[in-house]
């Protein structure tokens, strides 16, 4: 019997209009755009300005973009996972707002979290649905409005983070492309240096908790970076080892996007050249769960049948991975 693989053969996306510049961010705060520029790789991110829109706004556009450039009908997709830490509302799901207003309305859909590792497991969870023969179509769309909990007078935050959407769509594959390996991991110890303090069950919100600031996202930035270094570059390595790969054999490195120095010493540790490692950290900064799919959407046209990419992310919890996938298909726009 053929043995049936998850592969990701449609991928779109959507960034709001709004630019905030590191210039503009001048004076909102204290700090430069050379600080910005050289401590994290960041000269701007977009910000959704829509009254009343959330998250769902952006996933919704991400996966109307995917149907529209695939062909493929919104009715035959039977999964939509939105992988996001800014749902639209607390309790209600995102995903199940998103599925209908696409017009899935043969889909089942849940919200996947895991801070800004929650794209990535939820690779990992659509490709069991694929391997395990029960489902041919599965949506999964990252997307985050960061900008609803960052507070834009703390600088250590505000500077990093922006706001979009990207989607991938996974179906089997009988040629064993698709997604071959992965190594997630998680570690509790990690919520005491990123984390939104209020909100939740154990310190619901309240005037209080808003006076105090507590209902945005706060961050040790140093000590998570020292953590997303070593073990984001550690996962990726484990890809290359444990699949008897040599950097020669890897086309594309696709690391989250928080800070180009730790994409760097993630890329450093596996070998591989700055050719090699796809990057739009410049342009939307940290999307948290979007910035997986979006470097997709941006490098579709450069990506060809067969190439191996190692995703590789790090984020709150702590929760972090990496996943070795073999690309599936040539784009239309293909560059040669
Ligand atoms: O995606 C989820 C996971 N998140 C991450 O992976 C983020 C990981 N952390 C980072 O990317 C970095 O830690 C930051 C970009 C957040 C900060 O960079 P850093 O090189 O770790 O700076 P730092 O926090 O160690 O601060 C260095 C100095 C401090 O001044 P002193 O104490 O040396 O005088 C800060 O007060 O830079 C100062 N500083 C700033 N200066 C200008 C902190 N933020 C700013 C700022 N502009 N925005």
């Amino acid at each position: 019997m053929t043995k049936i693989t998850a592969a990701i053969t449609a991928v779109g996306k959507y960034v709001p209009e709004h630019t905030l510049t590191n210039k503009e961010l001048e004076s909102m705060v204290d700090t430069n755009d050379e600080w910005i520029t050289t401590r994290t790789g960041i000269k701007e991110r977009r910000i959704l300005k829509e009254e009343g829109a959330g998250t769902s706004f952006m996933a919704i556009r991400a996966a109307e973009d995917l149907l529209n450039k695939s062909g493929v009908n919104a009715s035959e997709i039977e999964v939509v996972i939105v992988a996001t830490a800014t749902p639209d509302l607390p309790v209600a799901s995102t995903a199940a707002y998103t599925a209908s207003k696409i017009g899935a309305i043969n889909a089942f859909s849940y919200d996947l979290q895991a801070a800004c590792s929650s794209f990535l497991y939820a690779m990992s969870t659509a490709s069991r649905y694929i391997e395990s023969g029960r489902y041919k179509k599965v949506l999964v769309i990252g997307a985050d409005k960061m900008s609803s909990i960052i507070d834009y007078t703390d600088r250590a935050t505000c500077i990093i983070f922006g706001d979009g959407a990207g989607a991938v769509l996974f179906e089997p594959n009988s040629e064993n492309l698709g997604l071959q390996d992965e190594y997630l991991r998680s570690d509790g110890i990690g919520r005491e240096y990123l984390k939104i303090e209020a909100g939740g069950s154990i310190l619901p919100s309240s005037e209080e908790t808003v006076k105090k600031g507590q209902h945005f996202v706060h961050q040790e930035g140093r000590t998570v970076f020292k953590f997303a270094v070593s073990n984001m570059a550690d996962v990726a390595e484990k890809m290359l080892v444990r699949n008897h790969l040599t950097k020669e054999d890897i086309q594309w490195l696709v690391p989250h996007q928080a800070n180009k120095r730790i994409i760097e010493a993630t890329a450093n540790r596996v070998g591989l050249e700055e050719e090699k490692v796809m990057m739009n950290i410049h342009k939307y900064g940290n999307t948290t769960s979007a910035t997986l799919p979006l470097l997709l959407a941006d490098y579709e046209k450069d990506l060809k049948k067969g190439d191996n990419l190692i995703f590789a992310a790090f984020g709150g919890g702590f929760t972090w991975g990496a996943i070795y996938l073999k690309w599936a298909y040539n784009s239309k726009n293909q560059t040669t």
